[in-house]
């Protein structure tokens, strides 16, 4: 035989047990313990002979390079026929290499349980806890006033939660407080009016402005209350600054937080640390004020204590009360989410159960 004819039936017994090794069900993954193994060895196999046959040192450049031996005019149609064999190599090499990959997937789909018919897995897309969302859109509410984010120790010296806030020891209004100790002279905060006193401190003798969301803890459990819920503080001391001044910024930000139709209070009250001091309420966001279960009947709703500083404040901090004034106020971020959401328990705040937390 020619050692082209030769060449050709080689490469066709040879390709033809690769052939129908790769239509063999299952030889292309391998058993699913070796997941893979079968795979790679055809194609190691597929590479060998594809480098046998077509490479460099291969058997159809071997044909060509005797070519010099031959009489001259045996040397077109030769070169012919070594051309032709080498298309067909090509072509059933490419041939088997499309259906290696049309059988590795094949195998990859039937070889395990996956139906690749049936519907996607859908990957839930969580989102901000409600309480996470009320405390963002208040800081960037007043981040856009001007305020500067502050922050204030969570267990702290009984200096800046009391004392230093004109709340003395055996004061009667440390019984409003159902305070955590730590030990004698160490709390964990009841309320964020800390971060009024550890600013006032460190930033001495100029104009502040400050927004401060935190955990604050009390001894304190029911269907409205925890013993650590989260509260938002705001402290503005300049000259001049008025009660007037405290009353626009929080009728601004109660009318982006419920809508430009809520209307609101001031109710007097009483706080150590500010002079005069008031309870705000809002307008109900549920009824518009006509009474309904949520505002209990008033057409109000409470949302937090707020006052002008008092001068006792400026001098435990070291400020001039002659020179600068300023106003302060504190709210619950766990009720001002409960009402927008019209959430009856404040347990669901913090029991994680998804079917809640969904709804957000
Ligand atoms: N700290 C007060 C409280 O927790 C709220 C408050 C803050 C009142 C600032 C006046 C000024 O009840």
């Amino acid at each position: 035989m020619q050692p082209i004819d030769e060449i050709r039936v080689r490469l066709d017994g040879d390709m033809q047990k690769l052939e129908s090794l790769v239509a063999a069900p299952g030889a292309v993954a391998g058993a699913p313990a070796n997941e893979g193994e079968g795979a790679k060895a055809l194609s190691r196999q597929f590479e060998e002979l594809k480098v046998r046959y077509l490479g460099k040192k291969g058997d159809i450049s071997g044909l060509l390079r005797v070519m010099g031996t031959l009489a001259p005019e045996a040397r077109p149609e030769y070169g012919k026929l070594v051309n032709e064999l080498r298309d067909i190599a090509e072509a059933r090499f490419a041939a088997l290499q499309a259906k290696i990959q049309e059988a590795e997937i094949a195998d990859s789909v039937s070889g395990s349980t996956l139906d690749a018919t049936l519907p996607g897995y859908r990957v839930p897309l969580g989102s901000l806890h409600p309480m996470t969302q009320v405390r963002e859109e208040i800081i960037s509410f007043f981040q856009g006033l001007g305020f500067e984010l502050a922050l204030a120790p969570e267990v702290d010296n009984d200096w800046y939660n009391f004392e230093a806030l004109n709340i003395p020891p055996d004061h009667p209004s440390r019984d409003m407080h159902d305070t955590f100790y730590v030990d004698d002279k160490v709390v964990l905060r009841t309320h964020t009016s800390n971060v009024q006193v550890h600013y006032m401190e460190t930033h001495q003798d100029q104009p502040i402005r400050i927004i401060a969301p935190g955990f604050v803890y009390r001894v304190d459990n029911d269907a409205t209350h925890s013993p650590m819920f989260q509260q938002v503080e705001c402290l503005v001391v300049d000259k001049d600054i008025s009660f007037a001044n405290l009353k626009g910024t929080l009728f601004l930000w109660a009318r982006h937080m419920f809508g430009t139709e809520t209307t609101m209070r001031f109710r007097p009250s009483y706080f150590p640390f500010t002079e005069p001091s008031a309870e705000m309420d809002v307008s109900c966001y549920f009824c518009k004020g006509q009474g309904c279960r949520t505002c209990k009947q008033t057409g109000w709703i409470e949302i937090g204590g707020c006052g002008s500083v008092d001068p006792n404040v400026f001098g435990k901090v070291g400020w001039d009360p002659e020179k600068y004034t300023g106003f302060a106020f504190g709210f619950g971020i766990d009720r001002i989410t409960m009402l927008k959401y019209g959430i009856p328990d404040i347990s669901h705040l913090t029991r994680n159960d998804n079917r809640f937390l969904r709804q957000f």
